[in-house]
């Protein structure tokens, strides 16, 4: 079965949107395989963000992605990378749509609430950066 990492990022326990975010992912049946509420450290946040290093906004990502807790998650189910993209929305505001999480909660490309793995490469690599394999909890969801 297909895992994503996904996180709540500061912005998002900052304005106090947890819950809201994560009633979206729970109300659409997806299941969630870990949690972790945790600060991130700098060399995590460089690890994470390997891929935008030299970018214009690198460095303001980086202080803000360790400026205070996230909640770090591990989703699992049948195309679970796509569909939890899709519920996130696009990352530039403009083109995140109502209904999804950045579309209906933020203005900002860079203050945009969620993190989502955008492949199966990019998902297998975060969730091993953020979580022991112990930690990655295998269960049945009854309904
Ligand atoms: P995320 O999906 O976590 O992946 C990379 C992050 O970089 C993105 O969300 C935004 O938070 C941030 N980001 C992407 N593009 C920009 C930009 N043009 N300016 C500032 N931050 C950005």
């Amino acid at each position: 079965m297909e895992k994503t990492f996904s996180m709540i990022k500061p912005d998002g326990i900052q304005r106090g949107l947890v819950g809201e975010i994560l009633q979206r992912f729970e109300k659409k049946g997806i299941k969630i395989a870990a949690m972790k509420f945790m600060m991130i450290s700098r060399e995590l946040a460089e690890k994470h963000y390997t891929a935008h290093k030299g970018k214009v906004f690198y460095d303001d990502l980086i202080r803000f992605i360790t400026s205070s807790p996230v909640l770090a998650m591990v989703f699992e189910g049948e195309d679970v990378i796509n569909i939890v993209r899709k519920l996130a929305g696009a990352t530039s505001p403009e083109a995140a749509l109502p209904g999804t999480v950045r579309g209906d909660y933020s203005l900002d490309v860079e203050y945009n609430l969620i993190h989502a793995s955008d492949s199966k490469e990019s998902a297998e690599r975060e969730i091993s950066l953020f979580f022991r394999e112990e930690e990655i909890i295998n269960y049945e969801l009854i309904t």
